[in-house]
């Protein structure tokens, strides 16, 4: 699906679409950016958000973001943001060129109930400080969070939802296996190449999400050079009441958090 958010930031939004409305506790997978920089130079200007981690990952470019706390950055290729918005956060991310490719992902990961309302709080991580397993094929996996089977573990530090995020490439003529538990949700977001699921001789494409049914781990085997973002964890089974940027459990909450927003109380 194509849709324009921010300022008009052209993005292929594949969860939190009519097809893929929630992955619980994934609310939103967003491919963003373009080599065209009037796809991308508006930028997402101020916006608030309650109740949710947003999941930024750089592919390529600049962007600088800047929010309510005073915090203020820049992410470059590579690098990881991962930010907590808990009971509210205003903040802006605007490109940081004015030409080339820029090109990244925005995940949004559910907050339980109980940990909506805490305080924001960041965690970024620069491209060389994302680990990253090598593989005997040539191929590598970036361990965003959580860890591969051959336990290369990610920086991030999770204490709410505990997502294992993993952006894995392989050669042509790879296999490629990570066990997840077995209540988890997963799916996989192709970036390039393609690649098969199991058993399956069903192909998975280029921006294609691929939601992958209850089981213990996930083997794909690939026929051409492939990259693809591997993402699962365990649903929070709670309410959902959802309005834009907030992501709470009734709409009495929902109102709330527009009452707090038009009070300034962000
Ligand atoms: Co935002």
């Amino acid at each position: 699906m194509n849709a324009s958010d921010g300022a008009g930031v052209k993005l292929k939004r594949s969860i939190g679409t009519p097809e893929a409305d929630y992955i619980d506790p994934f609310l939103m997978l967003d491919e963003f950016g373009s080599e065209n920089k009037d796809d991308y130079i508006g930028g997402f200007p101020p916006h608030p958000h309650r109740g949710i981690e947003t999941v930024t990952y750089m592919l390529n470019g600049e962007f600088e973001h800047e929010d309510s706390t005073g915090a203020k950055g820049r992410m470059s290729s590579g690098d990881v943001q991962w930010m907590k918005t808990g009971g509210g956060i205003i903040h802006s991310e605007m490109p940081e060129q004015e030409s080339g490719l820029l090109k990244g992902f925005q995940l949004w990961v559910n907050l339980p109930k109980k940990h909506k309302m805490t305080t924001p709080h960041y965690q970024e991580f620069a491209a060389d400080k994302i680990t990253v397993e090598k593989r005997s094929d040539g191929g590598e996996i970036r361990v965003i969070s959580g860890s591969t089977n051959n336990n290369a573990t990610g920086a991030v530090v999770n204490n709410y939802v505990k997502p294992t995020y993993l952006h894995v490439t392989l050669p042509a003529n790879a296999s490629f296996e990570q066990n997840i538990a077995k209540a988890d949700n997963t799916f996989i977001y192709m970036i390039s190449g393609h690649l098969c699921i199991g058993d399956s001789t069903e192909k998975l494409d280029k921006n294609q999400l691929g939601i992958l049914t209850e089981g213990t781990s996930v083997k794909v085997v690939t026929n051409t050079a492939t990259s693809f973002l591997l993402v699962s964890a365990m649903p929070l089974n709670e309410p959902l009441a959802r309005s834009g940027p907030f992501v709470m459990n009734s709409k009495a909450e929902i109102i709330q958090a527009y009452s707090d927003l038009q009070n300034n109380r962000f």
